[in-house]
């Protein structure tokens, strides 16, 4: 008895847990409209916008969302995006950049990637900065199964720009100040170090 009500109970979690399974072809078609800025594959063409390839369906769903919200993530260019896109036609479309590759490392000052390397493997325990790796993963691959963002490969200019939007609270997205509670210990130098490692991941 008390096994049959904890199987149940598990199959509620599980049920009401489960977001909409996004369909990749689906979502092929769905995504030409952002194609023209992202990239028909996700790697954008441009620094300006950042590559979705290879990003995970979660965390893509999640930004869709937020941007929709216009609260605690803002962009009037993606506010304009993502208006008419149902919960499904975001995870569509987030299944169909989750099955792209991310293409290989952007642009980035070896002098100052060889200066973020250390803080990405090892953060800095004396200071409470934990590893980006630890969610990011050692290649910036992220963390699919829980929406941790794929970052490797990206370009410096984005990945500046939304680190800086953690630490001055434009972006504030993060659940739990994940990103918010690591930013604001690091200077603007570090920033930019750990921003060029990241680009040269892949
Ligand atoms: C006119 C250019 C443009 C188009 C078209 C566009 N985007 Fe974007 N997108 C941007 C910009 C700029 C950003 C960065 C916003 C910021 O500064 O936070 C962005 C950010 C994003 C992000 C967040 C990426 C990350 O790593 O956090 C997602 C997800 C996204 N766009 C999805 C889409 C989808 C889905 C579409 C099509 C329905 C689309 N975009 C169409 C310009 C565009
Ligand atoms: C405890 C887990 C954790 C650690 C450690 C961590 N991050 Fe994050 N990071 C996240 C999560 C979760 C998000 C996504 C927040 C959201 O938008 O929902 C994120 C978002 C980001 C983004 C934005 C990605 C995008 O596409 O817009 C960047 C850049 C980033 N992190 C860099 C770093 C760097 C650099 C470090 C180390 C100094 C780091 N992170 C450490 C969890 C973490």
């Amino acid at each position: 008895m008390k096994n049959l009500l904890i199987a149940s109970v598990m199959f509620l979690f599980a049920a009401s847990g489960a977001s909409i399974a996004g369909d990749a072809a689906a979502g092929k078609s769905k995504s030409a409209a952002c194609g023209g800025c992202h990239g028909f594959d996700g790697n954008s063409p441009i620094s300006l916008y950042p590559k979705l390839a290879g990003q995970n369906e979660a965390y893509i769903t999640k930004q869709v969302k937020d941007f929709k919200a216009n609260t605690t993530r803002q962009s009037p260019i993606m506010l304009g995006m993502v208006a008419g896109l149902s919960d499904e036609d975001a995870a569509d479309i987030g299944a169909y950049y989750q099955a792209q590759s991310v293409s290989s490392a952007a642009a980035f000052d070896e002098s100052k990637a060889a200066a973020g390397r250390a803080l990405y493997k090892g953060g800095d325990l004396q200071a409470g900065i934990p590893a980006c790796q630890a969610c990011h993963g050692p290649t910036g691959a992220g963390t699919a199964g829980i929406g941790y963002p794929q970052i490797g490969g990206q370009y410096v200019e984005y990945t500046l720009a939304q680190l800086k939007a953690f630490k001055d609270g434009s972006r504030s997205n993060d659940d739990n100040k994940l990103m918010r509670s690591i930013v604001e210990k690091l200077s603007d130098d570090e920033l930019e170090a750990v921003a060029n490692y990241i680009a040269s991941l892949k």
